[in-house]
Parts: structure tokens; C-alpha cells; sequence
């Protein structure tokens, strides 16, 4: 059977923001025939279960969001983590499909897998050019992990597992908790405090000179709806718009979302991670589909969300 509303589709991490779009996604779509489990209910890491869950279910197709993920600051403290969690969880989830006859297989990946001097933009031959930043250098090495082992799957077994390298995605169900969440949503939540406090400065992390490509969740999640339908199994395909902006950029957009007026204090102590991160997305193009949410209207609807969602939980002095 394809790829078809009809087809048995196990989405592993439907409450993330990758995940939670994805599903938003396929019911628009009319999947009705959709397996999610919460980690409480399935432990990914935990082979026995999963394997268990496939042989009982019987995916026909997999979309693997399921992760363990986070900002610059989770990365450099828990490193033993990223490394567990991401190896364990798609090592399980792969070899399953694998064992259970999985149809189809779609890894999530990300463009921190690229090496921190890598030249730019990042063509996907240039994967394992040098060596990740070692500010999520576990991480990095797990996505890479991931990406090679579809890839591993389909030389040898001519499984149909393929992989899709996003850069930093934001938007609405993001994360905005302060000690795990990515730069935009921190910096939405650190200004809407600001705002609602009175506070005359915010500070960012590093020099603000790093620069960055950001996709809005639902073009991940149309993306990777459009290429299960076109990938067969080996790819690792970049996907993103092919535009990059400095940090100091984002946050003067930011500011004017959130309607902040204070000052914007740069923390040079703390590291910018890699200079640049923009992937190059001609092979993309060429397949057809290209995502259609800019930046400045991704921001707005992230900030939306943020109100309706998180806001209350920002404390007033
Ligand atoms: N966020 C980004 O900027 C970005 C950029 C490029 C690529 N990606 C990739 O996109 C994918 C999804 O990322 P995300 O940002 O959506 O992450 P997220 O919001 O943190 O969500 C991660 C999901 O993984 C599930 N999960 C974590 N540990 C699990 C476990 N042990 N067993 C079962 N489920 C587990 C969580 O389930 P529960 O909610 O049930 O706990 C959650 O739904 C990842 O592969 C990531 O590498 C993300």
C-alpha cells in the first residue's frame, strides 16, 4: 500500500514540535489509521518494548520525530544524554522497521550534523568533512549516526529509509522553557518577560554575528509529507529556504514581534556556536517543493502561539 491516508502510520514524537505539526498535518490530510505513543507509554530506548509495539501493531510506515533535543545550553550539560537517548531511540526504532517489514521510514535530521567548518552553504556531500562544534557534538554525532544507518539499512537490506536535514525549526508547540529551548523561542519568552517586567535590557548569548537558517515548523512537516511520497530509501536530503540571517538580526525581528523597547546586551562569554549554518538546497528545488512561510510572518505566528499557549505562566513583578 502507498503512502495513502489509508496506510498504517506510526508518528514516534507526536507531542514535539516537529511531531505535534505532523500530526496537525496528517489529519488535515484525512490519515485516519495514525499509532502515536507519549515516551511514558513507550519508552523508545527501551528495545524489548519496542520491538514488542511493532510486532503487535504492524506500522506500515514510520515518521521518526521522536528525539532528545535542546538548545545550545542542554547540549553542553547533559552531552551523556544526547548521545543515549538519540542513539537508542532511532537504533530501536530503525532496526524494528527493519525486523517488522516497515514500508517506508523517514529519519528526521538535522543540519547540526554538519562539521563547524564546513563550507557554506552545506551541500549534503559535505556531511563528513570535518569535525562537528563541540558545543553539541554529541548531538551531531547521533544525527550523523541516524542518517547512516538508513542509509546502512537500505545498502543492505534495501529497506526505504531515508533521511531529511532540516536547520533550526521553530513555531507554534515550540519549546519555551529557558533551559532547553532554542534561540527563538528563548528570545521571544526573554523579551515578552522583559516587556511585561519593566526590565530595561535582555541578554543573548555570544556576539549575536553567528548566522543562522530557520524554517517554520509546518513547511517541516509539509516537506516531509511531500518527500515520503518521492524518496525511496538512502537518501539524506537538505531541506530549508536557503536563507540565513545573524543572531543580531533575528533578535532586532523579535523585538519588534514582541514589541519590546529595552536594550539588546550581548554576552561575548558565552559561546555563538557555529559562525554559520545555511544549508545549500538546490537538489531540493529540483525535486519540486520549496517552503512558503517567511521568516517575519513564522515569528508573528510563533509569538501568537506563545500569548494563547505560555504567556500566562510569564510571572509580572
Ligand atoms: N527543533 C529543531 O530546531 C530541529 C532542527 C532540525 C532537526 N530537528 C529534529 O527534529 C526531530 C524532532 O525534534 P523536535 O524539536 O520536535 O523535538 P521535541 O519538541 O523535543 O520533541 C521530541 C519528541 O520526542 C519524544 N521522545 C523523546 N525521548 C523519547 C523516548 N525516550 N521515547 C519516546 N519518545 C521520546 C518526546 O515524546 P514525549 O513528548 O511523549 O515525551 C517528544 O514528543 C528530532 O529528530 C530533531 O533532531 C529539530
Amino acid at each position: 500500500m502507498s503512502f495513502s491516508p489509508f496506510a498504517k502510520v506510526y508518528l514516534a514524537g507526536h507531542r514535539g514540535l516537529v511531531g505535534s505539526a505532523l500530526l496537525r498535518k496528517l489529519q488535515e490530510a484525512g490519515y485516519s489509521n495514525l499509532l502515536v505513543r507519549t515516551s511514558r507509554e513507550l519508552d523508545l530506548r527501551r528495545q524489548a518494548d519496542v520491538e514488542a509495539f511493532f510486532h503487535q501493531e504492524k506500522p506500515e510506515y514510520v515518521l521518526l520525530a521522536a528525539a532528545k533535543v535542546g538548545g545550545i545550553m542542554a547540549n553542553m550539560e547533559t552531552p551523556a544524554a544526547f548521545f543515549y537517548d538519540n542513539i537508542l531511540i532511532q537504533s530501536n526504532v530503525m532496526h524494528a522497521a527493519y525486523k517488522f517489514r516497515v514500508n517506508k521510514l523517514l529519519y528526521v535530521s538535522s543540519s547540526c550534523a554538519y562539521p563547524r567548518q564546513c563550507i557554506q552553504p552545506m551541500k549534503e556531500e559535505y556531511l563528513l568533512d570535518g569535525k562537528p562544534e563541540p558545543t553539541n557534538e554529541a548531538y551531531a554525532l547521533a544525527k550523523i549516526c541516524g542518517m547512516k544507518m538508513a542509509e546502512a539499512y537500505h545498502q543492505q537490506h534495501g529497506c526505504a529509509f531515508f533521511s531529511l536535514i532540516f536547520p533550526n525549526i521553530y513555531g507554534a508547540g515550540d519549546n519555551f522553557d529557558l533551559s532547553s529551548s532554542h534561540v527563538i523561542s528563548a528570545l521571544i519568552k526573554k523579551m515578552y518577560e522583559a516587556k511585561t517586567n519593566g526590565l530595561p535590557a535582555v541578554e543573548i548569548w555570544g556576539t549575536g554575528n553567528a548566522r543562522r537558517e530557520f524554517i517554520y515548523v509546518d513547511d517541516v512537516a509539509d516537506a516531509c509529507l511531500y518527500f515520503m511520497n518521492r524518496l525511496n530509501g538512502g537518501e539524506a536530503l537538505n531541506v530549508g529556504t536557503g536563507i540565513d540571517i545573524s543572531i543580531k538580526g533575528l533578535a532586532e525581528l523579535i523585538k519588534t514581534v514582541v514589541g519590546y523597547d529595552g536594550n539588546l546586551f550581548y554576552n561575548t562569554d558565552k559561546p555563538d556556536g557555529m559562525p554559520q549554518k545555511l544549508l545549500e538546497v538546490s537538489k531540493m528545488r529540483e525535486s519540486g517543493w520549496s517552503p512558503r512561510v517567511s521568516l517575519e510572518d513564522g515569528l508573528q505566528k510563533t509569538f501568537h502561539w506563545f500569548i494563547n499557549n505560555c504567556a500566562k505562566a510569564v510571572k509580572g513583578r
